[in-house]
């Protein structure tokens, strides 16, 4: 069993770049089915997710190769089929883009869905709905295959009645090209939405008011082979600001765009953390006063993102005084708090709330990622605390977060990866 080994009790300090987002990178990669040449995409971050999306294009028959690691080449041309069954479809949440890609493109999509996440019930009415609209049939076969059908997708109206980067972004696929304009109101802004859009427009698609709540796409028939390079991880650079405010450190977040990060920047900022901004850097200085507590409430972007959520946590753990935290995203992501409460945090969840009593005694605990971001709260909240701590379920961390181990070294942590047989610890390069 593979683990992280954390021995907290330093401030962070130095540079860390920030890799390409993943949440980017697992929609544009899809949406390379839509074209009909060979695209080249760059700043790919090295992360498992990118590996199986990668790989499930594969076995759609797509010519899929890294030409270094951060870039790949991906030749659509020769995808032959739109069955997307498989254990490795199922394995992923986002396999849902191949639906609005493949739909897109050739009119047919059958694709596995995964159950629940360790987050909750993850619907997907909003897609099926963006579809249907267009034109599509869907059905669910067998509670866990949906498939998608139509002869022409036409453009058309679509409101979400909720937020939803998921839908929103799906529709965007299928609607690039459909026979005249689709608008999608109530449309999720978040930063990858835009990269999705401005990915499209670059093989030729026609879409606008991508960050704004009404997209507006316009369907053309062919789209051409781009080289295109994914936006800075917004949540992978949130990650890394609130590790060094966790440990009262002084870091520069390099490759970023600070607009991205601006309501974690105002949270820190709140808390009495020191961000200076450059035009692709943000320095995050801890060093300079107590922090004071907070409280957050997460909302779609421009708001605070639920995935710097747990995090925050692990950080508003540290601080004297009570921070509320208010998930308005997600019906239930707070499966990590029992995780951090074995470390001595005194946390209590009430619904949508985790009312957090900041600044007890912390202790190392064996504790384990229950997702990918509770993975990146547990290194953050083990970082705090003067002792060793054994974290497992790493895979989840490994989902999204390139070099983690690298990175937080380069940073001064004491992190390594560790392979355990029984008694035997064995430490993995790192
Ligand atoms: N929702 C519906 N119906 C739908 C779609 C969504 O009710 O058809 C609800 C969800 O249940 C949730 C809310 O709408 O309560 C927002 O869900 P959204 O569709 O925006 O989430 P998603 O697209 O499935 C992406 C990210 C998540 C991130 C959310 C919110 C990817 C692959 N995943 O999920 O990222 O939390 O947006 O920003 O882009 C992560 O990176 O750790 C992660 C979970």
């Amino acid at each position: 069993m593979e683990k992280f080994v954390v021995t907290g009790g330093k401030p962070l300090s130095g540079e860390v770049t920030i890799s390409g987002a993943k949440n980017a990178a697992v929609a544009i990669i899809p949406a390379v089915i839509l074209c009909d040449e060979p695209c080249q995409i760059e700043n790919i971050p090295n992360i498992s997710d990118v590996s199986l999306i990668s790989r499930i294009l594969q076995q759609l028959g797509a010519n899929v190769r890294r030409i270094n690691r951060s870039s790949l080449y991906i030749d659509p041309t020769k995808i032959r089929t739109c069955n997307a069954v498989t254990d490795l479809v199922r394995g992923m949440r986002a396999s849902y883009y191949l639906l609005g890609a493949l739909l897109g493109k050739y009119g047919k999509a059958k694709v596995a869905l995964p159950g629940g996440c360790n987050f909750g019930v993850r619907p997907i009415d909003q897609h099926l709905k963006g579809f249907e609209a267009l034109g599509a049939t869907t059905q669910l076969v067998d509670g866990a295959i949906i498939e998608a059908e139509c002869d022409n997708l036409v453009g058309t109206h679509v409101y979400l009645d909720v937020v939803s980067v998921g839908a929103t972004m799906n529709i965007m696929l299928a609607a690039s090209k459909a026979k005249g304009q689709t608008i999608i109101e109530n449309a999720a802004r978040e930063p990858h939405i835009v990269d999705l859009a401005n990915f499209l427009n670059s093989m030729g698609a026609d879409v606008r008011g991508a960050g704004t709540d009404v997209i507006k796409i316009r369907g053309v028939e062919y789209l051409h082979g781009v080289t295109y390079s994914i936006i800075p991880d917004q949540i992978e650079a949130g990650t890394y600001m609130c590790a060094a405010a966790a440990t009262r450190g002084c870091i520069t977040v390099k490759n970023i765009t600070p607009k991205h990060l601006e309501s974690i920047s105002a949270k820190l900022r709140e808390m009495g953390v020191k961000i200076t901004e450059y035009d692709e850097a943000l320095k995050v200085d801890a060093t300079v006063g107590p922090l004071k507590r907070c409280n957050i409430k997460t909302m779609p972007h421009p708001g605070f993102p639920t995935d710097c959520q747990p995090q925050f946590a692990a950080l508003l753990m540290s601080v004297p005084g009570t921070s509320i935290i208010n998930e308005n995203v997600w019906d239930n992501r707070y499966q990590y708090v029992s995780e951090l409460v074995r470390m001595g945090a005194q946390i209590s969840v009430e619904g949508r709330l985790a009312i957090i009593e900041g600044g007890t005694p912390l202790t190392a605990a064996p504790v384990k990622a229950t997702d990918l971001r509770a993975g990146a709260a547990m290194i953050i909240a083990a970082l705090e605390i003067n002792g060793t701590t054994e974290i497992s379920n790493i895979q989840y961390i490994e989902r999204g977060y390139e070099d983690v181990v690298e990175k937080f070294r380069a940073l001064g942590a004491d992190i390594k990866k560790v392979y355990f047989t029984g008694d035997n610890e064995q430490e993995l390069g790192a």
